[in-house]
């Protein structure tokens, strides 16, 4: 479906065109002053250099061809020269109507899809989830879904950090606890045991043990370099080692993401493309991009636009050892390989803004990807507490995934149980489901380049700009349509009809921007485009809502009118909820 501003446009244009002007000043927009308009066209203003006429004249001549529109309803020319315009009740009306009956409420598809990877979440193995994977995890997946929704293929890729050294401190960590196990012995070549030598619980305290020690024990980070490179280099007893590490891992991952409502496609790793490195880096020296500098191979990457320094790109350390931008670069190789992609979107901290730019602009020397095959990276804002610096426990300790989702839940439970009688699995269920609304919402509601505060009595609040407010308006309008059936209402065969009042004709304005909003929400790879439209969207509807009286209305074609508005609005709430990556109750 055409977008309802490009419709209301095209009069306009034609308008233009009636009165000897240049059709392309018919542009409409939404109005900056919703007091006196719905929308407005300024192309008189325009005109007027060109024309070298005032832009009332114009706007006069113009707003006349409009007199019998059977789009507008008002056009009035106000000085100094802006078109106000007001749209037909039944005009906003049809256009919902066919809304209700497209696929997509009217979204187009694009011509030639896209075939896009996604790589976020991104976490280390073994190492606990902060708050920083968090906001990969939740607005990777939020553009993952948009994207998707739009019509373009996308992969999603978790991209685990799983060839550190946190892998090369937990064996190193073994060795000293254990050192009789089966793993360290050179000797021994016969099969290794297929369970691990210790449990989820146990690996989240080797770990901060061994991290903690190799910060005072020089020795003992000595080791765990050893350790990580004798992984790496593939010998057998800290392969098998490294093999239990994430075999005991990745299903306590599986579930954090499965808690968050994150799925991925693909589960690759670092480790994936450890054997394409020596290849890889032959080639680029073959090439003439790599060359050796201080004993390590390098690629220059400087630009004669540079305003800033971009060092060179370093393949190998002097050691021969990969670092983490051989392996995206590895895994760039690999991707174009297997799935030939049009374009890489990343999600990391912004912190890791010139690492991106580093491996991009190699790749692109390099001829890893071709030129125009797009290479995207988000770098998203810190997480703060109340006191504006990165969040903490209430200890000072580093912020787990774990425990701020508890605290949420535990918040968010107190609330819905707060002079209520639920029952107590219902409660906890409706807690965990609004819990995440309200931290994905708090989130993607900030554009994700900028910090933001996590403030968990905003964030769980049932009013304001909130996912808790979104999902009580879905549950309101829920509610209606169950009362309505319940009352011997159909839900179906409902088909809307115009406006009745200013906040139906609102209500119905702001439904009919889903299309254009999407497209742009999906170009911008911008989320909170989304969160901005349904907030706007249960604002009106709410206030629909107070000034109506909705299975009151004595006249049975219009509540059947008010009932199919109501559908349409709540599954247009649905799908940009489900877009964003959480989900409505029943009741709450
Ligand atoms: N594991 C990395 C970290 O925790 C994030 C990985 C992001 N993805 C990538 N292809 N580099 O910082």
């Amino acid at each position: 479906m055409k977008k309802f501003l490009e419709l209301i446009s095209e009069e306009m244009k034609q308008a233009f065109e009636a009165a000897g002007y240049d059709r392309e000043l018919g542009k409409m927009t939404l109005s900056n002053r919703p007091d006196l308009c719905e929308y407005q066209c300024n192309g008189a203003m325009a005109g007027a250099k060109l024309y070298k006429k005032a832009p009332i004249m114009i706007a006069n001549e113009v707003a006349e061809k409009l007199a019998g529109s059977n789009i507008f309803s008002e056009v009035s020319a106000v000085a100094p020269g802006f078109l106000n315009c007001k749209v037909q009740a039944s005009f906003v009306g049809a256009y919902l109507a066919e809304m209700a009956k497209t696929e997509k409420f009217g979204l187009e598809m694009p011509k030639n899809p896209d075939k896009v990877i996604i790589d976020y979440g991104g976490p280390n193995v073994a190492k606990p989830l902060h708050v920083g994977h968090l906001r990969s995890a939740v607005i990777g997946e939020s553009i993952k879904r948009i994207v998707r929704y739009a019509g373009h293929e996308i992969i999603g890729d978790i991209h685990l950090g799983d060839w550190g050294l946190q892998m090369g401190l937990i064996c190193a960590e073994m060795q000293e606890r254990q050192p009789d196990l089966v793993y360290f012995d050179e000797k021994y070549d016969g099969e290794y045991p297929t369970d691990a030598p210790f449990t989820i619980a146990e690996l989240g305290e080797i770990y901060p043990t061994a991290s903690a020690k190799s910060k005072e024990d020089e020795a003992f980070k000595e080791k765990a370099l050893e350790a990580t490179g004798k992984i790496q280099s593939g010998v057998r007893g800290y392969r098998a080692l490294w093999k239990h590490i994430m075999a005991v891992s990745l299903p306590d991952l599986k579930k954090n993401y499965e808690n968050l409502n994150v799925d991925f496609e693909l589960w690759k790793g670092e480790s994936d493309v450890h054997d394409l490195i020596p290849g890889m880096a032959e080639k680029m020296k073959a090439d003439g991009y790599a060359y050796m500098s201080e004993g390590a191979l390098v690629v220059d990457i400087k630009e004669e636009s540079d305003t800033k320094e971009i060092p060179p790109c370093m393949i190998l350390k002097s050691d021969g050892a990969a670092l983490y931008t051989t392996t995206d670069l590895a895994t760039i190789l690999e991707r174009m390989e297997k799935y030939q992609p049009d374009r890489m979107i990343y999600l990391t901290d912004k912190r890791q803004e010139l690492h991106f730019e580093q491996v991009f602009r190699c790749a692109r020397k390099t001829g890893l990807v071709t030129p125009d095959t797009g290479l995207l990276h988000i770098g998203f804002g810190t997480v703060n507490g109340k006191d504006g610096k990165p969040f903490k426990t209430r200890d000072g300790g580093v912020m787990r995934l774990e425990m701020l989702i508890d605290e949420i839940n535990e918040e968010m439970y107190r609330k819905i149980t707060d002079n209520r009688e639920v029952s107590e699995e219902e409660a906890k269920q409706t807690a965990k489901t609004v819990a995440l609304a309200a931290i994905k919402y708090g989130d993607l509601s900030n554009q994700a380049a900028k910090d933001y505060i996590f403030d968990i009595d905003k964030f769980t609040s049932f009013e304001g700009d909130t996912g808790p407010y979104i999902l009580y308006t879905i549950v309101r309008i829920k509610s209606i349509l169950n009362k309505y059936k319940d009352q011997g209402g159909s839900l179906e065969g409902n088909i809307i009809g115009a406006p009745g009042n200013e906040s139906e004709k609102a209500l119905m304005l702001e439904v009919a921007k889903f299309n254009a909003m999407m497209e742009a929400a999906c170009e911008e790879t911008a989320p909170h485009k989304v969160c901005a439209y349904i907030y706007d969207l249960a604002n009106a509807f709410n206030k629909f809502y107070h000034e109506t009286k909705i299975l009151a209305e004595e006249s049975e074609a219009k509540k059947k009118e008010y009932i199919a508005l109501l559908l349409l609005t709540r599954d247009i709430l649905e799908t940009c909820i489900d877009l964003l990556g959480f989900s409505a109750p029943e009741r709450m």
